[in-house]
């Protein structure tokens, strides 16, 4: 698949962009979307806080550990790189965004309480489901750009909502979690 610099030229697949990344329907399958990080495709750069190479991995694992806690709640993403810069994630059929703060806050609640994570609160990163659920599409960013071993999250936090998961869940979110540990003391 040859990934395209210039979505917004695309209209019938532009789906939205922000600061980081413009987001577009996977020309290969609708179910999905790609996520392009804009200054990667403007000028092969990215922004200081997520200048670390081990980024984008650790980012991808974190996803994926926050979609198991919260299935409904935080969009789940199938594949990151680096060469080009993009996230393959779930596409989420929106009917709005969540514009009702106190619903938005009750999310970011319980995420910063089962795994130490702080959502981004803007409201353009919550979207209203079809069947009504508020779901969470921005990135998930791994550490502060203060180096090793500053994960914006809680790695114990995380360990304990996972050991609350079914088995079959709790097994590969382990692995993930094991991965993420190794990503941030060796970023
Ligand atoms: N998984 C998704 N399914 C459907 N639409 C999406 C999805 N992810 C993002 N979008 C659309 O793209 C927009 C921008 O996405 P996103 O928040 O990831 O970009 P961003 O550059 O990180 O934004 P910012 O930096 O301003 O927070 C969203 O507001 C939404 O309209
Ligand atoms: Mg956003």
């Amino acid at each position: 698949m040859i990934i395209q610099p210039f979505s917004e030229k695309e209209p019938t697949r532009y789906l939205g962009g922000g600061f980081h990344r413009e987001v577009i329907v996977h020309p290969e399958d609708s179910n999905w979307v790609l996520c392009k990080y804009r200054h990667y495709f403007a000028n092969k750069c990215i922004p200081n806080e997520i200048s670390n190479e081990n980024f984008i991995k650790a980012s991808f694992y974190l996803t994926k550990l926050v979609h198991s806690i919260f299935p409904n709640n935080i969009a789940d993403i199938r594949s990151a790189c680096s060469e080009p810069f993009f996230e393959i994630r779930q596409r989420i059929i929106y009917i709005d965004y969540a514009k009702d703060y106190v619903k938005r806050k009750e999310l970011i609640d319980s995420v910063l309480e089962k795994t130490g994570y702080r959502l981004d609160t803007n409201y353009k990163n919550y979207l209203v489901d079809q069947s009504g659920n508020i779901v969470y599409c921005d990135v998930f960013l791994p550490f502060y750009s203060s180096g090793i071993g500053h994960g914006r999250f809680d790695m114990p936090k995380i360990a304990v909502s996972i050991d609350e998961l079914p088995n079959d869940k709790k097994d590969i979110a382990t692995k993930y979690l094991k991965r993420l540990e190794t990503l941030t003391t060796t970023a």
